[in-house]
């Protein structure tokens, strides 16, 4: 059985350090694991209750329920934005957690990797993004989430995966994911 990773990237731009930093945990993901970079989160729309309603939630919206239903994990890899985690995630954060006690990340493991250039490393998004996390009902891997803060110089040269340290890093989340994961069969 392979264990599937959903991976939700904080930042939208095509040259997004977290995005590489998705690329990262991907490219190292070990034999029997797989993390899958979620590509829709732009078109989600911004919650509303209204919007939620069975049968009628919009397709965007729907297919991020799907996705982290289908998936064993959840891996966020975000930026901050004023001290906090981008909308966009917070919004994706807001759809999974509906229905109430019963959203598409109840009980799912959930880490956060969070980057930005500054010593750091996002370390406010990471909180706020474990926090929010945690209220909607994740499974969350408050040891094993990590800041990764003052090397966005380097890995303008060197992808992050090929960066011993930060690769050993998002090995070491990717594999408290896993631990994580309930056996089927157990
Ligand atoms: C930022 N940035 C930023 N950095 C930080 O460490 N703390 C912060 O509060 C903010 N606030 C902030 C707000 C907005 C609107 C933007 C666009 C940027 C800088 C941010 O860390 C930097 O742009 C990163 O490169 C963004 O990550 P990606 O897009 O490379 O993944």
């Amino acid at each position: 059985m392979t264990i599937q990773v959903l991976a939700l990237v904080g930042s939208l731009r095509s040259a997004s350090v977290n995005g590489k930093l998705a690329e990262a945990a991907a490219a190292l993901a070990p034999e029997g694991v797989e993390v899958t970079i979620y590509e829709g989160l732009a078109d989600v729309p911004f919650y509303n209750e209204d919007l939620d309603v069975e049968g009628a939630v919009p397709a965007a919206a729907e297919a991020l329920r799907d996705a982290a239903k289908a998936a064993d994990a959840l891996l966020l890899v975000t930026p901050e934005y004023n001290g906090t985690t981008p909308a966009v995630l917070n919004n994706a954060i807001d759809w999974l957690s509906r229905p109430y006690g019963a959203g598409a990340v109840k009980d799912l493991p959930a880490a956060v990797v969070s980057g930005s250039p500054s010593a750091y490393g996002a370390q406010w998004a990471n909180a706020d993004a474990r926090k929010a996390l945690g209220v909607a009902g994740a499974k969350v891997l408050e040891e094993a989430s990590i800041a990764v803060g003052g090397r966005f110089q380097v890995f303008a040269e060197t992808h992050p995966k090929d960066h011993e340290e930060t690769a050993a890093e998002l090995a070491g989340v990717l594999s408290a994911l896993v631990g994580a994961v309930e056996p089927v069969n157990a």
